[in-house]
């Protein structure tokens, strides 16, 4: 493999994998979008999105990634050259800048609330000066375009120094810290007053919450949190050695990911309901709740730094994995340098960002479109690409090759094959009409 490229270590694949799919998406978006979709159902549709659509798409990608050792446009030509199928490749190349460009806005949001904790600014929070601190700091325009260059600029960093000595180094002690906070969190939130009502907003299912709005949230939300749909996972697989078995570490970065993201719901609806807060009030819930939480929490002085730390180093490693997608492929395709595809490319994501940082209403459209509607459309083409055009028994002729975890794949054919597509479709049209 040649060193413009590089290679991750065997553990240090499910790592970064993990490292990519955990992150805002599990503690930012998560929560308010269960709280926007009425609670208990959401997260089981989403559960089942997780299971029958998302697992299958992610196993997918990680094999045609180790097959090709491409990145995304790379490995579509690989398998069927001059075909029109890397044009799915060049949709998540073109995803990647856009996500990451308002990825890195609320990334730069939760640097900026770490400042806030460790300067002492969450004492005696109540849950009206928590929102009243969130609405000042979004609407300080240069700020906001401050925290997000600082946020491109640190990603750009670790993506230009490439794989193994960049992104494994930041994974690695990362997700058991980033666990243990939220299981003091946990605590401190399962005990307040009225936690029992945000406990059971968030898990009894309401059958009239159903919408096809909500299931094309939680199956979009699928893909989002677990990187899917743009080819990360497809160019993560690409620096994994022949001797990983891939059903198995897909299965583990779901449970992972998944994880976290449930945990999250439990801190975040107990301390929304004792505040008396809506939990449909949106992307700004989880700034505004966390603050109220430290404040009420004792130690609360420096779990909040270190909470807002571990959340941006968790962003950190979300958008290295999407920075990576474009880079590998100008690295491959377009035979630049990593540096300077890193930075060209996180340059024109910051332009891009600006409007992002500056304008919420923008930022919604834009987490809607590249965050969520593109995705599906990536993901239906993958796995119609791995069903039809590649075909399943090439794909697990590869994944053989790390050997393990074969029993189910007659299983993971079906699903690729008929499963996923169809349901991606269906939903996809039932949100149309
Ligand atoms: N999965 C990441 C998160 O949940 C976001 C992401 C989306 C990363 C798409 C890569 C590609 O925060």
């Amino acid at each position: 493999m040649d060193n413009e490229r590089g290679s991750f270590s065997r553990v240090g694949f499910i790592l970064a994998a993990a490292g990519s799919a955990v992150g805002l998406g599990n503690l930012w978006k998560f929560p308010y979008t269960v709280g926007e979709n009425g609670g208990g159902l959401f997260v089981m549709v989403y559960l089942a999105s997780v299971i029958i659509i998302a697992l299958p798409v992610l196993i997918a990608e990680i094999t045609i990634g180790r097959y090709t050792g491409k990145n995304p446009v790379g490995a579509f030509n690989a398998i069927k050259p001059g075909s029109p199928w890397k044009l799915v490749g060049y949709l998540g190349v073109a995803s990647g800048f856009m996500i990451l460009s308002f990825y890195a806005v609320v990334a730069g949001a939760t640097v900026g609330y770490f400042f806030k904790a460790i300067t002492g600014q969450f004492k005696g929070m109540t849950g009206d000066a928590a929102g009243s601190m969130y609405t000042n700091f979004t609407s300080n325009s240069w700020l906001q375009i401050f925290l997000l260059a600082v946020f491109i600029f640190l990603t750009v960093y670790v993506v230009s120094r490439g794989v193994s000595g960049g992104i494994e180094k930041f994974s690695k002690i990362l997700m058991p810290a980033l666990f243990c906070i939220l299981i003091l969190l946990l605590f401190r939130s399962l005990t307040l007053k009225d936690a029992s009502k945000g406990i059971e907003f968030y898990l009894k299912p309401d059958l009239k919450a159903l919408k096809p709005k909500l299931i094309i949230e939680a199956m979009t939300q699928a893909f989002f949190s677990l990187s899917l749909g743009m080819g990360t996972m497809i160019t993560y697989g690409s620096y994994v050695s022949k001797k990983e078995n891939l059903a198995t570490a897909a299965g583990w970065i779901a449970l992972f990911d998944t994880g976290i993201a449930l945990l999250a719901g439990f801190i975040i609806f107990p301390a929304i309901f004792s505040q008396g807060m809506d939990p449909a009030q949106g992307s700004g819930a989880m700034f505004n709740v966390l603050p109220v939480l430290f404040a009420k929490m004792p130690g609360g002085v420096i779990f909040g730094p270190l909470f807002f730390l571990l959340l941006s180093i968790a962003a950190l490693t979300s958008t290295i994995s999407i920075l990576e997608v474009p880079v590998a492929f100008a690295i491959d395709e377009k035979k630049w340098n990593r540096k300077l595809a890193a930075i060209v490319i996180g340059s024109m994501a910051f332009i891009i960002g600006i409007p992002c940082a500056l304008f919420p209403g923008f930022m919604s459209l834009w987490v809607q479109i590249w965050g969520g509607f593109a995705l599906s459309i990536g993901a239906l083409f993958i796995a119609l690409f791995v069903g039809f055009a590649w075909k399943t028994s090439d794909a697990r002729h590869e994944r053989k090759v790390g050997g393990g975890g074969l029993r189910l794949a007659p299983v993971w054919a079906v699903a690729i094959r008929f499963v996923a597509p169809i349901l991606i479709l269906l939903i996809l049209l039932g949100s149309f009409l």
